[in-house]
């Protein structure tokens, strides 16, 4: 693998997220010396609004000799790329919407990577990464594709099927975040934790979280904090209302099962009616979204196409972009670093089958991903819940594969959000039309 001048290529390159990324390249440049950075998109107009914003940035480094291109011309994009960052959402916020506001009429969990709003997004993305990863065995087999993009569970198992030797690493940035929010609140950092979890992504549980510079594992302090008194969201969440909610629900749900720190996400598998209960059916996250981080990063450009070099930057989403920074300059250095990725399982969960695909802490190198296996068997009230869901994943993958209608029923019936094979039916119908032109035909 080339060790400078490399090119970086961000897939979705008209996201929130990338000013973030680029800054975390930028501020880690000696361990990721960048030569181009390539942003691909469909939408041509996001593609041009963040070349702006890129190309604002790199001014204001004195980065001028790194080359920066968008295009929306795959073969320019990925050729001789060295790391694909995919952070792609097939359909947009407007798609988001849907998955949101879709299973709510009916009463049920409306969230974009949970629940059958993550199944419909899921049957949406997997076609979209399957092109971007194909683009990528055409034009850099040797790339590393480092992979933001949503439902990750979901993603993993289908790309795996038809790609199962592809250089690519899962990541989520739930678990930092959580990570981060607790060390926050509670007074540690997080730098010097060593931290066990295991899950499927969105759906996981802290089994200790070992401190290196107080010599202990401080998860049980911690799980009495979160049962006493909730969480504030962290200077990167300041103000935002739905990720106060979801670490409110962190407390609910540790109160109830005080064994493990449990990822937040859960609250729409453990507590759907509560959850559903608190949600504006007519303003969802996708709503707040839009009128925040996509305006924002529109008058970012826009203020930049005016001419203004004052006071244009405005984005802090924590160590999102750091966090695959890290794991690029881990492959390319061969650092060793340890991150939670999304892998198959292959018996690092002893318990649980070997072919489901799992979020668990591995090693990263130059050789990729080397996953830790836990040693023990986890329990059945954790194994039982990840089970269901584990096949209830594969049905929809299955579904999306062979066109099956009736798979996808399956998939939507078994999901633990769902009460009813009724509701799961009303919802898939509805979702089969308002998808159209995204979804695999089911038949
Ligand atoms: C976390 C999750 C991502 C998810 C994002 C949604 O970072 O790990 O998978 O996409 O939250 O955030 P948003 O602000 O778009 O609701
Ligand atoms: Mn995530």
């Amino acid at each position: 693998m080339k060790k400078d001048n490399l090119k970086i290529t961000i897939a979705g390159g008209g996201s929130t997220y990338t000013p973030g990324i680029i800054q975390a390249i930028l501020n880690n440049i000696d361990k990721l010396p960048i030569g181009e950075i390539h942003l691909y998109d469909i939408d041509e107009k996001r593609n041009n609004d963040m070349f702006l914003i890129i190309d604002y940035m790199l001014k204001r480094e004195n980065l001028t000799d790194i080359t920066l291109k968008a295009t929306l011309d795959p073969e320019e994009a990925f050729t001789e790329s060295d790391f694909v960052f995919s952070q792609i959402r097939v359909g947009g916020m407007k798609m988001r919407e849907k998955d949101e506001k879709i299973p709510l009429k009916y009463g049920l969990v409306g969230q974009e990577t949970c629940g059958l709003g993550g199944f419909a997004y899921g049957l949406r993305s997997i076609s979209g990464l399957l092109e971007v990863v194909g683009h990528v065995q055409t034009f850099a087999p040797h790339a590393w594709i480092l992979n933001y993009t949503n439902p990750e569970t979901i993603i993993s198992e289908a790309i795996r099927r038809v790609y199962p030797k592809v250089r690519m690493l899962n990541a989520c940035d739930m678990t930092i975040s959580i990570e981060e929010t607790i060390a926050f609140n509670y007074g540690y950092n997080r730098k010097n934790w060593i931290s066990e979890y295991y899950g499927l992504n969105h759906f996981g549980w802290y089994t200790k979280i070992y401190d290196k510079s107080l010599e202990r594992d401080v998860m049980p302090e911690i799980i009495e904090k979160l049962t006493t008194e909730n969480m504030k969201v962290a200077d990167f969440n300041a103000g935002d209302k739905s990720w106060q909610a979801a670490f409110n629900m962190m407390s609910v749900i540790t109160k109830n099962f005080p064994t493990n720190i449990p990822n937040n996400y859960l609250e729409y598998y453990l507590y759907p009616d509560m959850v559903v209960e608190e949600t504006d059916k007519e303003y969802t996250r996708a709503n707040m979204v839009m009128e925040g981080r996509e305006k924002n990063t529109r008058e970012m450009a826009e203020k930049i196409r005016q001419g203004k070099t004052e006071d244009v930057l405005n984005f802090n989403f924590g160590e999102h972009g750091q966090y695959i920074v890290d794991m690029a300059s881990s492959i390319l250095n061969d650092e060793h670093q340890r991150f939670m990725l999304i892998v198959p399982n292959n018996g690092a969960i002893p318990n649980l089958r070997s072919d489901a695909v799992v979020e668990v802490p591995a090693y990263v190198g130059a050789t990729g991903a080397e996953p830790i296996s836990l040693r023990e068997n986890i329990c059945d009230f954790h194994k039982g819940l990840m089970e269901a869901q584990v096949a209830a994943e594969k049905l929809l993958v299955d579904a999306y594969f062979e066109n099956s209608y009736q798979k996808a029923l399956q998939a939507f019936t078994l999901n633990q959000t769902v009460p009813s094979a009724r509701f799961a039916k009303l919802v898939l119908d509805e979702m089969i039309e308002a998808n159209k032109g995204y979804w695999p035909e089911l038949k």
